[in-house]
């Protein structure tokens, strides 16, 4: 199996480091190895924008919880500007510090959802949640269904969060005891070794199906629609990780 990268079981002190080590690139300092992101962000965020359909529209209050710093936010704030959309960007000052200012950009340095009054004075006004590649770490750090509960009393009707690129092991063990994850992993680790796959094992400190799906029913619970979504193909990590969209009806 492809050995974990160096990034993994990093939280959001490691983060603020990052955010202010200058000999990490851009990739780096969210936590990816170039070769992860670079090239494919233009792909991924159009695979973002088909889900976040609000985004399309103008006028809108937008929500990005764990922007970091790459290109994707930029992407993000240039497609505010176009549409004329509110945007709240959320991580430590740090990691906002390096992204731009603009009068429609609101930053809020706080490690969400540890930031009450915010929460309490936007309940119910947010059209567009997008929270990329940070579950994993909201996982670890804080509790995972208070951070949903205090999300989704954030959506207006037709209010949408996308929690994307989440790492499900149980996804990633299916994939690699498939013939195709098998071929994948020998071209990839360079080997004729197939990939060590261990089924029936809790995995700590790791999403599995159980908290993906514990996610969507929790979401259904309160009222709101949620999915498993894929992700296009041609994302780095498609083979190994998954998006939820939950919608306020
Ligand atoms: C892997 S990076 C993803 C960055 C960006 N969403 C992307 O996909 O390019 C994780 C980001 O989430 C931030 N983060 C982690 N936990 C957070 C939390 N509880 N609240 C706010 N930001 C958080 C980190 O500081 C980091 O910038």
């Amino acid at each position: 199996m492809a050995s974990p990268n160096r990034f993994e079981h990093i939280g959001f002190d490691d983060f603020r480091r990052f955010a202010q080590d200058e000999s990490m690139s851009k990739y780096e300092r969210i936590g990816f190895p170039d070769s992860y992101r670079q090239g494919f962000e233009g792909a991924i965020f159009e695979d973002i924008c088909a889900k976040l359909s609000n985004l399309k529209k103008t006028s809108r209050t937008v929500v990005d919880i764990g922007p970091g710093c790459s290109d994707l936010p930029k992407m993000l704030i240039d497609l505010c500007a176009s549409n004329e959309h509110a945007l709240t960007l959320i991580d430590s000052q740090e990691m906002l510090d390096l992204l731009d200012n603009a009068p429609f950009i609101d930053k809020l340095p706080a490690m969400y959802p540890q930031c009450p009054e915010w929460v309490a004075a936007q309940a119910g006004k947010v059209d567009v949640i997008l929270c990329y590649s940070v579950l994993h770490y909201v996982f670890v750090d804080v509790s995972f269904f208070r951070f949903l509960d205090v999300s989704l009393s954030l959506l207006a009707p037709g209010g949408q969060m996308l929690i994307g690129d989440i790492p499900n092991i149980s996804k990633r063990k299916r994939f690699f005891a498939s013939e195709t994850g098998t071929q994948f992993h020998k071209d990839y680790m360079n080997t004729d070794e197939p990939p060590n796959v261990e089924f029936n094992r809790i995995e700590h400190d790791q999403i599995d199906d159980a908290v993906v799906m514990s996610l969507i029913q929790r979401a259904r619970a309160q009222g709101f629609d949620a999915y498993v979504l894929p992700q296009n193909e041609a994302l780095p990590m498609a083979n190994r990780r998954e998006d939820i969209l939950i919608v306020r009806p």
